[in-house]
């Protein structure tokens, strides 16, 4: 047999512990582990893909991205975001997952340190690992936030990079004001860069969206209208930095994507410059499920913050593999928060991209098994 030799980087990382759960949950099970919103792509979006698709517009792009779909997020930046970039510094991308990959690939040499709340979004720590850097965790405040004063701790002369997740996966947390402007503050004073990766910024039911862009520049924003206009399986995002950034990012980006998908370019041109009642409808909707499911827990005994953000619950429970197995077996797929790291351990985290009925439904089973 031969042996191969493969990258220790790859094989060190393991496969992401949210597909193991739904591998191991029946077919029939509630699912409340989705990572994505139960709604589909809004009419006028899936509209413009067909028609660049009956147009003949399939091939290459600029690699950048259609200067239209650049030019529009250029204005959502500064009308929305309260930062101004050119559309020269901005990379429309295969998803967010694309824009974090370049943002870190830019940035890294071997044994860079790269500053992730634990718990986090998974593919922080996986793709700073297998881009030969160093994944620091940065436990979060009791209100599931990364405070500047911890972060402050866990710099040192090989920090390159913070990553920042406001409204967060997996706690739904959203950051204050006062904190992302520290947090901005830090990176300038040393020369450390912010990677703001903001693909739930519609999700907010309580207090507001505050990029880090807009104090310093020192930053990388990566956002994507996966989330935002119900397009996950699109694989369209962006990212919007300094041209210093942008330049090295788009060495990275030619050679591991060439461009981003043409079909899927046209489409969210149509969701950027389109009009925002779907958006507007979905965070409705999650607000009531979100209201729903955090009664029902608090009722059953679980200490569950009320999420300001994102489409996750993240309750409190006494051992997160004993009760997220529990949950499983018995038919609601639901996340272990030591799949987001260690220091998720003592919480499970719970979609509510679901619907009222599964959620209800959920809740009376959870009743009888907890
Ligand atoms: C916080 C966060 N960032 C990035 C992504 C990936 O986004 P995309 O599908 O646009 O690559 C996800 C998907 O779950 C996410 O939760």
């Amino acid at each position: 047999m031969k042996g191969i030799k493969f990258s220790e980087n790859v094989t060190r990382i393991d496969t992401s512990g949210i597909r193991k759960i739904f591998e191991a949950a029946g077919s029939d099970a509630i699912n409340l582990g989705l990572g994505q919103p139960d709604f589909d792509t809004p009419e006028h979006i899936k509209a413009a893909a067909i028609k660049a698709i009956n147009e003949g517009f399939t091939g290459y792009t600029v690699g950048t991205g259609i200067p239209e779909l650049r030019e529009a997020l250029s204005t959502k930046f500064r009308e929305e975001n309260g930062f101004s970039v050119s559309p020269e510094e901005i990379i429309v991308t295969s998803g967010a997952s694309e824009g974090l990959t370049i943002a870190l690939a830019a940035l890294l040499n071997p044994g860079d340190e790269v500053l992730i709340s634990n718990p986090g979004f998974v593919s922080y720590n996986a793709l700073t690992e297998i881009l030969n850097g160093k994944a620091v965790s940065v436990p979060l405040a009791e209100d599931l936030t990364m405070k500047p004063g911890t972060v402050l701790e866990k710099i040192t002369p090989k920090t390159r990079a913070i990553v920042l997740n406001s409204p967060s996966n997996p706690t739904g947390a959203v950051a204050s004001r006062a904190d992302i402007k520290a947090l901005a503050e830090i990176a300038d004073d040393h020369n450390i860069t912010i990677i703001s990766d903001e693909v739930y910024e519609y999700f907010i039911y309580e207090g507001e969206h505050v990029s880090p862009a807009s104090y310093s520049d020192n930053v990388i924003t990566v956002n994507a209208t996966s989330k935002s206009y119900a397009m996950t399986g699109w694989r369209l995002g962006y990212v919007a930095a300094r041209k210093d950034y942008i330049d090295q990012m788009l060495k990275v980006h030619q050679y591991i994507q060439a461009c981003a998908n043409s079909i899927a370019q046209k489409a969210a041109y149509a969701a950027v410059t389109g009009p925002k009642d779907s958006v507007n409808a979905m965070r409705e909707e999650f607000r009531k499920r979100r209201d729903v499911l955090v009664k029902g827990l608090s009722e059953l005994g679980m200490e569950c913050a009320p999420p300001k953000g994102a489409f996750y619950a993240f309750p409190k429970v006494s051992n997160s593999t004993e009760i997220a197995s529990k949950m499983i077996s018995n038919g609601i797929i639901v996340v272990p928060g030591t799949a987001f790291g260690s220091e998720g351990e003592g919480y499970i985290r719970i979609s509510y991209a679901a619907s009222m009925k599964d959620i209800e439904r959920a809740l009376s089973i959870m009743e009888k098994v907890l």
